[in-house]
C-alpha cells in the first residue's frame, strides 16, 4: 500500500507540472502538446495500467486495514488519544474515499471524454491538428459551482497527503527518531506544495482567464 502510495505521489508531481503549464502559457499550446503526449506515447500508455493499478492496489489494502484494525479493537478507547498523531491521520479512510469520489468526478470529466465520449475541442499547432484538452480544463474552471468542488475536494486530498509520505515511509521501514520530525515535515511541504499547485489552477483560470 505504501510503495503504491509513493508512486502515486510522483504521478502527482507529474500531473501538477504539466497542469501549471496551462497558468503560464494561455495559448495552451504546451499544455495541448504535452496532453497529446501523454495520450499517445506508447510507454505512458503501459505507465497508465500501472497507474491504475496502483490507485486499485492502494484502495483495496487501504480498506482492508480500515476494516483490520476495526476487527482488532472493536470497542474505541474511553480516554481520548493525545499521541503525537496528526489530526489528519485519523481520517485517512475517510479523505481517501471522498478523494475516490473526486477521482472519479474527475475522469468523467477529462479522461473519460477524450478516450470514449469524444466531440472534443480541436486546435491547430504547427499544421497539425491535437484535441484542445486545455480548453476543455479553462471552460470546466470558468464555472464557478466547478471550481469550487475541485477547490474542496483537493484541500481533502491535501489533508490526506499531509501524513501519506511519512507514514509511507515508515510503513517501508524507513524510521529513525531523530529522523521522524524530517519526515513530518517534508511530508507536510509536500502536501502544502502539491495542494496549493492544484488549487492554483482553478482558482486562476476563474478570476483572469
Ligand atoms: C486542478 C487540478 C487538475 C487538473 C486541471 C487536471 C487535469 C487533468 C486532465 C486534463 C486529464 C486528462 C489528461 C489526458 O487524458 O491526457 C487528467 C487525467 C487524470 N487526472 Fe487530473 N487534473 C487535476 C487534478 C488531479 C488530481 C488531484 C488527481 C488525483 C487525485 C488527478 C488524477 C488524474 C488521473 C488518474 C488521470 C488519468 C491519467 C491518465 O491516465 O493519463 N488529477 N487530469
Amino acid at each position: 500500500m505504501s510503495l503504491a502510495g509513493l508512486f502515486l505521489i510522483t504521478f502527482l508531481l507529474v500531473h501538477l507540472g504539466l497542469n501549471l503549464t496551462l497558468l503560464f502559457d494561455k495559448s495552451r499550446e504546451v499544455f495541448n502538446l504535452a496532453a497529446h503526449f501523454m495520450a499517445t506515447n506508447p510507454l505512458i500508455k503501459v505507465f497508465e495500467v500501472v497507474l491504475f493499478g496502483g490507485i486499485l492496489i492502494h484502495i483495496f489494502w487501504g480498506i482492508t486495514l480500515f476494516f483490520q484494525n476495526r476487527a482488532a479493537r472493536p470497542q474505541q478507547y474511553y480516554v481520548g488519544n493525545n499521541s503525537q498523531q496528526s489530526v489528519f491521520s485519523k481520517y485517512m479512510i475517510h479523505t481517501g474515499v471522498i478523494i475516490l469520489a473526486f477521482l472519479v468526478l474527475h475522469l468523467m470529466d477529462f479522461w473519460f471524454k477524450a478516450k470514449f465520449i469524444g466531440g472534443m475541442p480541436e486546435v491547430s499547432i504547427d499544421g497539425k491538428t491535437y484535441e484542445d484538452m486545455g480548453l476543455l480544463v479553462v471552460e470546466k474552471f470558468k464555472n464557478p459551482i466547478f471550481a469550487s468542488i475541485y477547490v474542496g475536494f483537493l484541500l481533502l486530498l491535501g489533508f490526506h497527503l499531509d501524513h501519506a509520505f511519512q507514514s509511507a515511509l515508515q510503513s517501508i521501514g524507513i524510521n529513525h527518531s531523530k529522523y521522524t520530525p524530517f519526515f513530518k515535515a517534508f511530508s507536510r511541504i509536500l502536501a502544502i506544495i502539491i495542494t496549493v499547485g492544484f488549487i492554483a489552477i482553478p482558482v486562476v483560470v476563474y478570476f483572469t482567464f
